[in-house]
């Protein structure tokens, strides 16, 4: 974790953030048959972090991140909000989950620095974490993503500090499985249009 933060802490820049997460070595994943880094998409400009639980199958095949099915699925739902031109997409991992089981906190924490450091040069007005998995480690709780979405609570970075005022809400893999819970997924992405629109500065 000293050695991502370190090489984290160089990058001056997304794009130099992008070519330093490529040669990092440090993260078990990496060596577990994934075929590439999968940092971000977006706009390195926006106003809105996005952070997912990692790549899978379509996203390590492409190098971007939530280009599959549930990418879509987020995609329109960020369409219609207004949201996706202002959307910078990454994730808690950077390399493919063997079976896409769900990243270890281990995993995530030897990502982190690079998330972290994301965030940084950002400097989002909102983070939206989607899915439990993302959540959990962003927000370091165990509670369950029924109890934690849709509430405004702080991102503290492990340095401390504040990355930025996050929400959770549910996986977009989740709602093409139970698409009646658009509905929650739905107040929570009009609640952060609302901030992200908002002149109030926190
Ligand atoms: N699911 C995620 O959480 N992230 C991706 O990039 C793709 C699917």
């Amino acid at each position: 974790v000293a050695e991502a933060r370190r090489l984290a802490a160089e990058a001056a820049t997304l794009d130099e953030l992008a070519e330093a997460i490529a040669a990092f070595e440090g993260c078990p994943l990496r060596a577990m048959g994934a075929r590439q880094a999968v940092f971000a998409r977006g706009n390195p400009q926006g106003s809105l972090m996005i952070i997912g639980e990692g790549p899978g199958a379509e996203e390590d095949a492409r190098g971007q991140p939530f280009v599959g099915q549930a990418g879509q699925l987020l995609d329109r739902i960020l369409t219609a909000a207004g949201l996706l031109d202002e959307a910078f997409i990454t994730n808690t991992v950077f390399w493919r989950t063997p079976g896409a089981r769900t990243p270890t906190p281990q995993e995530q924490a030897a990502c982190a620095p690079f998330v972290e450091r994301a965030a940084a040069l950002l400097k989002p007005k909102a983070v939206l974490l989607v899915g439990a998995s993302a959540a959990k480690a962003a927000l370091k709780t165990d509670e369950g993503i029924m109890r934690i979405r849709g509430q405004w609570r702080e991102w503290r970075l492990s340095e401390g500090g504040i990355a930025a005022p996050a929400i959770a809400t549910l996986h977009p893999a989740f709602l093409l499985r139970q698409p009646q819970a658009k509905g929650l997924v739905w107040k929570d992405i009009l609640d952060l249009s609302v901030r992200l629109r908002s002149e109030v500065v926190e």
